[in-house]
């Protein structure tokens, strides 16, 4: 099916566009009440990732009603742990618990990284059914979370402030969070590998906790396994967003992806003078500026995009936009990117 807006695509590969595309992190969600009417009438949000169909519909939602440039399916990162053998829980009002979690060798040769194609054959599904409803409307962005952000969670088992556990993993053992930074890397390849099979135009690869490393660790423990997943993973043009490694962007110039997402705290001045155009910037409006009134959404935007000019950009917000957000402001910032 061809597409008929490519913008992001374009933009992506650095090919001349008329404009800036536009679309959200977490933009399938809460902050549309069509969303939490078919929440509400299941048993949680595991059911909703679960049933294709479903899934389908939560993710064309924001481009119908939003009039994004692109729709990212449904899904969570946290498929990948899971189809490996540690079940999650998503606690209403809490987030995620996993019941079980990775402590020792055992625990590691234990995880299953065969059959992810039966195991996650939901998300495919959905892609598919995603594909057939969007009939070539916009491109649909697949995702993964990133080694380091999963082996987060399967150490701690939940959210946490500091993801002291996880970290402290890395001191101490070493050899073993390599051993299992690798497991989850050749799950997470197969696993994009499937997505773009499926119908996934372009690929976003979240590593939310990348920030709370130090620069010499995220170099060893995260940025080594994201470099394996860009090089097995090209069919597509991918995305690779590193929430708070500022001090990695310079590392990042050498991965062989196609664009790098900014968060809000990242200077774009600075990113432009890093990347030189050698790779496309997404990002990085701060998600609380959407809780100001529509003057100021427009002009934050712009000043946002005005830092921007002549540059490769896809434009977002900096991390995903919050729960709480009113879908109209988020109108007003796709808006005001369509009309810059
Ligand atoms: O972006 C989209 O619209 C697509 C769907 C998507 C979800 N999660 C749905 C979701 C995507 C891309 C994710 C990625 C994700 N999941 C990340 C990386 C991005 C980031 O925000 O840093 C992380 C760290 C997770 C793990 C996760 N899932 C947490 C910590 C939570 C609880 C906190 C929260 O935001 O509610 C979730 C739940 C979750 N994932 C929801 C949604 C729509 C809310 C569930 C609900 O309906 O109540």
């Amino acid at each position: 099916m061809k597409l008929k807006n490519d913008l992001i695509l374009k933009a992506a590969k650095g090919e001349n566009i008329d404009r800036t595309p536009v679309w959200l992190m977490r933009q399938a969600g809460r902050i549309l009440p069509e969303y939490r009417k078919i929440r509400n009438s299941l048993s949680g949000f595991k059911e909703l990732v679960e049933t294709p169909y479903l899934a389908a519909e939560v993710t064309i939602q924001p481009v119908d009603i939003l009039n994004v440039d692109a729709a990212i399916i449904f899904s969570d990162i946290l498929v990948i742990p899971e189809a490996m053998g540690l079940q999650y829980e998503m606690v209403e009002k809490k987030g995620p618990y996993f019941p079980k979690t990775v402590s020792n060798l055992t625990d590691i040769n234990n995880l299953n990284t065969s059959n992810i194609e039966d195991r996650l054959s939901y998300v495919f599904e959905a892609i598919k059914i995603t594909k057939e409803q969007l009939s070539g409307r916009v491109p649909l962005i697949g995702f993964a979370g990133a080694p380091w952000t999963i082996l987060a969670y399967m150490i701690e088992g939940q959210g946490s402030k500091t993801f002291s556990r996880a970290k402290s993993f890395l001191y101490r053992e070493p050899k073993l969070a390599h051993l299992l930074l690798d497991k989850i890397t050749q799950t997470t390849i197969k696993y994009l590998k499937l997505q773009i099979e499926a119908g996934a135009d372009l690929i976003q690869v979240f590593d939310s906790w990348a920030g709370i490393l130090s620069p010499e660790y995220y170099k060893e423990f995260g940025m080594k396994y994201i470099d394996e997943i860009c090089k097995a993973v090209c069919d597509v043009p991918t995305t690779i967003f590193s929430k708070g490694a500022f001090f990695a962007l310079d590392q990042m110039k050498n991965l062989n992806c196609n664009t790098i997402g900014l968060d809000w705290t990242m200077d774009a001045g600075n990113a432009v003078n890093i990347f030189k155009n050698s790779k496309t910037l997404q990002g990085n409006l701060d998600p609380c500026v959407l809780y100001g009134d529509f003057k100021l959404v427009e002009t934050k935007t712009k000043e946002m995009l005005d830092k921007f000019v002549n540059s490769r950009h896809i434009a977002n917000l900096g991390h995903g936009v919050y729960p709480d957000t009113d879908p109209e402001k988020v109108k007003c910032f796709i808006e005001t990117v369509k009309s810059y």
